[in-house]
């Protein structure tokens, strides 16, 4: 059973799984290699779940227990004795690669490994690890606290009861979960990215402006916000990666990343993280 749940990678994805795992009452270990990321994240946990209370959604009471069920560590060694670790460090290889190799050392035989991994093969990811069987896939969307998907992807290694657990837990995190095979960009993205990458070849090609783009979208397709918009949100070096993961995978010229998406990521403007990427975001708050 699931009652520890360790986090790595405090960033946009952990520190949003952190929050849910807290208030789903589990308790979790979050780490990260930087002190200073750390602290930033759970202060941001927290006055997520103050917001909560202001809305009437939680009491006070139940803030501060979600808070104290929270121990963040910047020792990958804390998350010994967690029944389950999530990992939601970079989307590199070679940095998820070190990662598992470090946790070879740390973790239990019976210990879940779970990867948030958006592009990456949970069947190679599986193979850097000790327990291969231990593997899965557990793909959440941003932002977690409000995204009701999570994507459960089993790698060619991963055992049923691995797989049964990871899904239960899941809906234990008051999510949807859906099983979908291990193949690039699941399902979610293998759909959403390239409808974004054709918005940025709208955009590109002058088919009209990119606030315009996004209203028809918002308004034509009942999208709750504009692909360019999302574009932004997601991080525009994960789009352009991902987007790579494709043309390999699944073919050259039906993945072609847009040019311009290219450029926006070479000059670092890659979205709401840099303040600027389709839109810019210096005078936001
Ligand atoms: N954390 C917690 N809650 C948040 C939040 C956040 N970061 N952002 C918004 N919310 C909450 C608000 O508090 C509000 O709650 P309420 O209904 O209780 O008052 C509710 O969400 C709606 O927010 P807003 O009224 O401020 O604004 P919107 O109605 O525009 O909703 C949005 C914001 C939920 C982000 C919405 O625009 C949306 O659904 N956008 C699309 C998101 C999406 O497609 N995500 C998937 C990205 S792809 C991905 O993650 C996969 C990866 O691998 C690339």
């Amino acid at each position: 059973m699931v009652k520890t749940i360790g986090i790595i990678g405090a960033g946009t994805m952990g520190h949003g799984i952190a929050l849910v795992a807290a208030q789903g009452g589990f308790d979790v270990v979050l780490v990260d290699v930087s002190q200073k990321t750390i602290e930033k994240q759970v202060d941001r946990i927290k006055k997520g779940l103050e917001k909560l209370v202001e809305k009437q959604k939680i009491s006070l009471q139940d803030k501060d227990q979600a808070v104290n069920r929270i121990k963040a560590s910047i020792s990958l060694a804390d998350v010994k004795g967690c029944d389950l670790v999530i990992e939601a460090i970079t989307e590199n290889i070679e940095k998820k690669r070190e990662l598992l190799s470090a946790l070879n050392e740390v973790m239990s035989d019976t210990a879940i490994l779970a990867s948030n991994t958006s592009s990456i093969s949970l069947t190679l990811l599986a193979s850097f690890y000790k327990k291969p069987q231990n593997v899965v896939g557990m793909h959440f969307f941003n932002p977690v606290p409000v995204m009701k998907l999570v994507e459960i992807i089993s790698a060619l290694q991963t055992s049923k009861e691995t797989e049964t657990t990871t899904f239960a837990l899941a809906e234990k995190l008051g999510k949807v979960p859906a099983r979908v095979k291990d193949s690039a960009g699941f399902a979610v993205n293998r759909i959403l990215i390239p409808m974004i990458n054709e918005a940025a070849f709208a955009l590109y090609e002058g088919v009209a402006d990119a606030k315009t783009i996004d209203t028809c979208m918002q308004l034509g397709a009942n999208h709750p916000m504009g692909p360019l918009t999302l574009a932004d949100f997601v991080g525009l070096d994960v789009l352009v990666g991902a987007l790579e993961v494709f043309q390999r995978d699944l073919g050259q010229e039906r993945y072609k990343v847009c040019p311009l998406l290219r450029k926006l990521v070479e000059a670092g403007h890659l979205g709401r993280k840099t303040g600027k990427g389709f839109f810019d975001y210096t005078d936001a708050k």
